[in-house]
């Protein structure tokens, strides 16, 4: 029969906790999640184009609170709430319908906008979300401010 004595007992142990401990790395992918929209602006009458970083549920308004090269060419005379037509944009075509239609009041607002089209929409109401990433928007050469 095998006995360990109190003495062996107590050297293994002692050995145990003299070894140097061992580490243990676990390797895991990097998730890359990002919940930023981007968002790009084209001023031709400037021959500017800018990409600004959004959150989702902002409106082009938030950005120009945050912005200030935005905000040089981009005005939203009535703080956000449909009233000025400052903040009309073109909508690049190809994210009209992500963006989705406008609703009465900013149609009326859109009529009376500088030089509207088919693709116009009023910065101020489009709500960014992630489908709306890349989206392109083009600034107006004029603006009319009916606030
Ligand atoms: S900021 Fe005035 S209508 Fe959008």
């Amino acid at each position: 029969m095998f006995r360990i004595s109190r003495f062996s007992l107590r050297a293994v142990s002692e050995m145990a906790l003299a070894q140097p401990r061992r580490q243990f790395h676990i390797s895991m992918p990097i998730l890359q999640y990002s919940d930023m929209i981007y968002v790009h602006f084209s001023v031709p009458h400037h021959k500017k184009s800018m990409k600004f970083e959004a959150k989702d549920g902002e409106t082009l308004y938030d950005l120009t609170l945050r912005e200030p090269d935005l905000s040089e060419h981009f005005e939203c005379a009535c703080g956000g709430i449909a009233a000025c037509s400052t903040c009309h944009v073109y909508v690049e075509e190809s994210f009209l319908n992500k963006v989705g239609e406008p609703e009465e009041f900013e149609k009326d607002m859109i009529d009376i906008a500088y030089a509207p089209k088919a693709n116009s929409r009023l910065g101020c109401q489009i709500q960014l979300n992630k489908s709306l990433d890349g989206m392109v928007l083009t600034v107006p050469s004029g603006s009319k401010n009916h606030f």
